[in-house]
């Protein structure tokens, strides 16, 4: 979703005029969108900021700095308080002002130093590819907030109360990317299974977006466990344009630590939506979250979640270890599992996981796999399977944005390597 909102919010300071620099000598502002998830994130964050605050008093003094996002929403003041040198503070909940306030800063910067104040000058050969992500899959969100309150997650406080976007909204904005060179649109909200605006729920806006002729492949994330219905499961099946990969957090497989987390649902639902999912759908990818070292998680607890990533076999798994954050109900509990004890369980899990992602991926070589090409660079293409799995194509740029056939000669752990066949 970070991504999501840099990209908006680049795109339309780029449409006023605005040029992409790689450095922060070269730049007159520089914008950093945070994340509070964890607490790893705003340290990093933080350290930034040290960083652009020296730059900015001993190199480039013309420099201005904004803090957008969770953490501006968060910490606002206290950023301010820490960092004299950042200009502007724009919080999560109104990100969509972002672009305007960041303009605003650019013209306050301009008049101070008397030069005139329309939009500057610039050459297209000047401005930098319009998008993070290749133009090719885009990013399109569909809903704001979260009302789950996961007891251990800061979003529903930083993000504020679950609103799901209009539908023709997100129609026309598929739509347009489509038309645009978009071929693939990822559908982004915290809990998309939720999604009802009027009487369309999730499954009903893919088979819309669906309908788009120019949109070839769906995606979306993220998704809850209590909320992933059987009405999705079978669009997902039905529907040749979603992809077969669903990211599904699973968060814990002890049923007294989802509990404590107020996930809502068993370890015995999860499984039987993994069953049910792979079912209906047998080439799914299921990839998931972990976390590891949640408050009172016994060696048991942790012993159930090692269990359920050998017995599911997920192909990829992102696992983190828990910190408190500030307002959520699990940071009342005591956070008794030591650093040392939730580096080892997180270490297990990894390792586990990377050796059956390992198992996964080899089982591909030497099939045949169809891949929407993404990005080109120096001969070769970078490209997804069907399952969301990375692949590398030697070939040229008259491939990019195509769906081809790919035979897969290599697995790495994040990455397939393979030659395109009848190119
Ligand atoms: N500590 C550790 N991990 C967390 N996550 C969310 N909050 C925390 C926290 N306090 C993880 C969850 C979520 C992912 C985006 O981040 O696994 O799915
Ligand atoms: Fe956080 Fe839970 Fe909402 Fe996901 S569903 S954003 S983990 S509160």
């Amino acid at each position: 979703m970070n991504i999501c909102d840099s990209d908006m919010i680049s795109e339309t300071l780029l449409s006023y005029g605005a040029a992409r620099v790689s450095s922060l000598a070269d730049a007159d502002i520089a914008v950093l969108n945070t994340c509070s998830v964890r607490a790893q994130a705003e340290q990093k964050a933080f350290s930034f900021l040290g960083r652009a605050e020296d730059f900015k008093k001993e190199k480039n003094p013309r420099l201005k700095i904004a803090v957008i996002g969770c953490m501006a929403q968060r910490l606002g003041t206290k950023i301010k308080k820490r960092f004299n040198t950042v200009d502007l503070i724009v919080g999560a909940k109104d990100i969509d002002n972002a672009a305007q306030l960041i303009m605003r800063l650019e013209v306050g910067r301009r008049r101070e130093e008397g030069r005139i104040n329309n939009t500057a000058a610039t050459s297209s050969s000047l401005l930098p590819p319009t998008s993070y992500l290749s133009n090719i899959v885009r990013y399109v969100t569909i809903m704001r907030g979260c009302d789950n309150y996961c007891s251990y997650c800061v979003v529903p406080f930083v993000r504020g109360k679950e609103i799901s976007l209009p539908v023709e909204q997100i129609y026309n904005e598929c739509k347009n990317m489509a038309e645009n060179g978009a071929k693939e649109i990822m559908l982004l909200g915290q809990n998309v299974n939720s999604y009802q605006f009027g009487d369309t729920n999730f499954a009903a806006l893919i088979k819309k977006v669906s309908s788009i002729d120019a949109v070839k492949r769906i995606r979306f994330m993220t998704n809850h466990p209590k909320d992933l219905n059987d009405d999705l499961i079978n669009t997902m099946a039905s529907e040749q344009k979603v992809c077969a990969h669903i990211h599904l957090p699973m968060q814990s497989a002890s049923n007294s630590i989802l509990k404590a987390m107020n996930r809502k649902y068993a370890y015995e639902h999860y499984l039987g939506l993994v069953e049910k999912l792979r079912s209906k759908i047998p080439d799914i990818n299921i990839t998931t979250d972990i976390i590891v070292g949640f408050p009172g998680e016994t060696e048991e607890d942790f012993q159930a979640s090692l269990k359920a990533v050998k017995d599911i076999r997920f192909g990829g798994l992102y696992v983190f270890r828990y910190s408190p954050r500030p307002q959520t109900k699990a940071s009342e509990m005591k956070d008794n599992i030591p650093l040392e004890e939730k580096k080892r369980r997180h270490a297990i899990i990894l390792e586990e996981s990377n050796k059956i992602s390992i198992e996964i991926a080899a089982q591909s070589v030497g099939t045949v796999q169809e891949v929407l090409t993404e990005k080109y660079e120096n001969a070769v293409l970078e490209a997804r399977t069907r399952s969301g799995r990375k692949v590398f194509v030697k070939g040229g740029k008259e491939h990019l944005g195509k769906n081809i056939n790919v035979l897969i000669k290599e697995a790495k752990i994040n990455s397939l390597f393979g030659d395109i066949i009848n190119p």
